[in-house]
């Protein structure tokens, strides 16, 4: 590999999960309950920006065989392990390529669903500018864009832990142990604290949390040098110059006001929400104290409902896709399991105990994903 090529991501590896909220066949259904057509999930192309080692595209792509996917990033040892693991799968619709985003070839073309999750807060501005210009550019028009950042308010907290543990850590050069130090300072304030008060309870909180973490994912996301977490009007302010509208949340619960608020609030952010979508999710941020979005947009153009009608989720032409049944007696279990496999040593030790779900998101079918979304209980 040329030397000028390595990255962080090459020294150190990024856990590499499914993440069941970047599916094609969530995006759709969502899209579909806010009025609008997106392609069907069973003949559709997918691009996943910063990909890492793929382990959230490939299952993807693993399941939905006559769809098309593409994923990209910059670090070229992730992607030889994905290439690595969809070689042992024998799969043909998909592609890894190492690719910066600002590089973006126009040839790769149109895409119905476009993902990029844990890329945009960790990138400089000018790369941020640029994913919001290949979504404009390369969605289709009835496309779904799935963006995730870090926002405000809740990120200041967290940006206490960060420059305390960038601070101590600073000096010392091996990740492991910068991740080390830090975590070690983080424990230290805790556990010094002999009163009861709002510091001393987050960085009990924040300690525990902490120590829970996989070590890549510390080193690459609380010790960057990059990270910039947005609040979400900014976010929705920068998608609009883009000739991008916000769509939902990934996760459709996230809009709802839950019961931590008074029936009161609740109301009056229903009433925000009559008169102005954006001001209504800014203000659920403030509620929530949020620190993390997972943002679906598709193009300013396209017409979209903000009220849902529950009668739509009972017409079974809108929602159809079933996913692939996996039984132990087929053929696929056992491709399945050597994916599993495959996958934990790539990831060298960074998988949770049970290994990639790859069912995970994949089996649940449209209609049962819209009816938990209009209950409000997924
Ligand atoms: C925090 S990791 C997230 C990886 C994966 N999406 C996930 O959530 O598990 C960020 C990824 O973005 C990639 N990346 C950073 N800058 C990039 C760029 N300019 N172009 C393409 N990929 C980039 C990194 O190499 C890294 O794999």
């Amino acid at each position: 590999m040329d030397a000028i090529n390595i990255t962080a991501y090459d020294e150190v590896g990024y856990p590499s999960y499914v993440y069941p909220q970047t599916h094609p066949d969530r995006l759709a259904t969502i899209a579909t309950l806010l009025g609008m057509n997106p392609a069907p999930v069973e003949a559709c192309r997918v691009l996943e920006m910063g990909c890492g080692a793929g382990g959230n595209i490939i299952p993807m792509a693993f399941d939905l065989s006559e769809s098309s996917f593409v994923g990209i990033d910059l670090a070229a040892s992730p992607i030889d392990q994905g290439r690595e693991l969809i070689a042992a799968l024998g799969l043909k619709n998909i592609s890894l390529q190492q690719l910066d985003v600002m590089a973006f070839p126009s040839e790769l073309g149109q895409f119905d669903y476009i993902i990029a999750h844990g890329l945009f807060s960790w990138v400089p501005e000018v790369v941020r500018d640029r994913i919001l210009a290949i979504c404009r550019a390369h969605l289709a028009p009835q496309g779904v864009a799935y963006i995730s950042y870090n926002t405000y308010p809740g990120c200041r907290l967290r940006e206490i832990a960060r420059d305390i543990m960038r601070f101590h850590s600073k000096d010392k050069q091996q990740a492991a142990e910068k991740v080390g130090q830090s975590l070690a300072v983080i424990k230290w304030i805790a556990e010094a604290q002999t009163e009861k008060n709002s510091y001393a309870n987050f960085l009990g909180e924040m300690s525990a949390r902490l120590l829970k973490r996989d070590e890549g994912s510390i080193y690459h996301d609380e010790l960057s040098d990059v990270n910039v977490p947005l609040y979400f009007h900014e976010f929705a302010k920068q998608a609009h110059e883009h000739g991008l509208q916000f769509l939902s949340e990934a996760d459709y619960f996230e809009r709802s006001a839950d019961s931590s608020f008074t029936e009161e609030a609740a109301r009056q952010l229903d009433q925000i929400g009559d008169e102005d979508t954006l001001a209504r999710e800014q203000y659920l941020d403030f509620l929530k104290g949020r620190s993390f979005r997972q943002t679906l947009l598709c193009h300013r153009e396209a017409e979209v409902v903000r009220r849902i009608n529950p009668d739509q989720v009972k017409d079974p032409t809108r929602f159809c896709y079933t996913g692939r049944q996996i039984g132990i007696s087929r053929d696929v279990s056992r491709k399945e399991r050597s994916c599993c496999h495959h996958q934990s040593a790539i990831n060298q030790s960074s998988l949770p105990p049970s290994g990639p779900d790859l069912s995970k998101g994949n089996q649940v079918s449209r209609v049962s994903h819209a009816s938990s979304l209009v209950s409000g209980d997924e």
